[in-house]
């Protein structure tokens, strides 16, 4: 396999953390771009750390150098909180995406190669009216519901936009030719789970907080309903999406943007197999009306046929495998 130079933004988050750890395991050369500094663990793995923020042009600047062939575009302001500032929301998840699809464009055309840009996009572009129309609706398509509730879906989808425009429109009015420097591929993620990192600022975090508390031995009061339901992915399966994406031949993809799902169970459910896993696990459902009304929004379900059916998606981790391989070891290993 060609050894890649890659680009992550947003390393140490979530999902940086097992990609990085992934693309270094693979003898990828990595920079990697963060607020908060890494590890010296995660470090180790990279070619460089850039410390800063996206929106900084000292952070750009520094990235530059490197002749890269895919960014990870990863740093974002989650659902919650570019809802408690939207327009701190808007700054980092739009123009620090601009910043890097420009960069992306300038770096493609110094190397005359198509950079590969992989942005994930999630279930927080849908957005449903109602309850009632939600359990009607059940499992949504890429092209249905996209009337977003919240600062972080509307960014998100016209980032997708965004990503489309600068591969296959960006400066076509000028004398020469001005794309196919950028190859923009992204998913749809649904909430993930981390066995390793707990998230900080999404809405689907119940999810994540209801399991880590539980091995904590700590009580946990659920922010949504018992009945609530969105989808859920193992972060490995997460990781594996996007890599599967990026090395996807460009001949087979019919649409940049793909959801992608794995399985999806309500509040209710999720909690009683934490208690099974944790006996003396205390949860308690205390929904918050507002990051309720943000959840009720969301799609119950995605259709991710066309994954499937251009790439060969195919989520290696069932709720239950979710559990018994990987949340249960690697959690109960880390708060031992
Ligand atoms: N996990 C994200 C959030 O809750 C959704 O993509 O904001």
């Amino acid at each position: 396999m060609k050894k890649k130079t890659i680009l992550i933004t947003g390393a140490n988050g979530e999902i940086g953390h097992t990609l990085l750890e992934v693309l270094s395991s693979q003898g990828h050369s990595v920079v990697a771009i963060d607020l908060n500094p890494m590890s010296d663990v995660h470090e180790a793995l990279c070619e460089e750390v850039i410390l800063g923020n996206i929106l900084d042009e000292d952070v750009i600047r520094s990235a530059e150098k490197y002749d890269v062939d895919e960014i990870y575009h990863l740093a974002a302001l989650l659902s919650t909180s570019a809802e408690r500032n939207p327009e701190q929301g808007h700054r980092v998840n739009v123009e620090g995406t601009l910043n890097f699809l420009q960069l992306a464009y300038r770096m493609g055309k110094r190397t005359k190669n198509s950079v590969k840009f992989l942005f994930p996009s999630t279930i927080a572009v849908y957005g449903i009216p109602s309850l009632a129309d939600k359990l009607d609706i059940g499992k949504v398509s890429e092209d249905d519901c996209l009337m977003p509730m919240t600062m972080y879906g509307v960014n998100k989808l016209y980032n997708e936009h965004l990503g489309r425009y600068y591969s296959e429109l960006y400066k076509r009015l000028s004398p020469e030719l001005e794309t196919g420097f950028i190859d923009f591929r992204g998913v749809r993620f649904p909430g993930l789970i981390s066995a390793f990192t707990v998230p900080t600022g999404g809405t689907s975090d119940f999810a994540p907080e209801m399991i880590h508390k539980a091995a904590q031995h700590q009580p946990y009061n659920c922010f949504v309903r018992a009945d609530s339901q969105i989808p859920f992915m193992a972060m490995p399966d997460g990781v594996r999406a996007l890599m599967e994406l990026a090395a996807a031949p460009s001949d087979s993809l019919t649409r940049r943007i793909y959801n992608i799902g794995a399985f999806a169970p309500t509040a209710l459910e999720f909690s009683h197999l934490v208690q099974a896993a944790f006996p003396n696990a205390v949860i308690n459902f205390v929904p918050d009306e507002k990051r309720q009304g943000i959840i009720d929004s969301w799609p119950s379900d995605v259709d991710d046929s066309a994954a499937r059916q251009d790439w060969g998606w195919f989520p290696e981790y069932d709720l239950k495998r979710t559990f018994d391989e990987y949340l249960l070891p690697n959690i109960t290993n880390r708060y031992a």
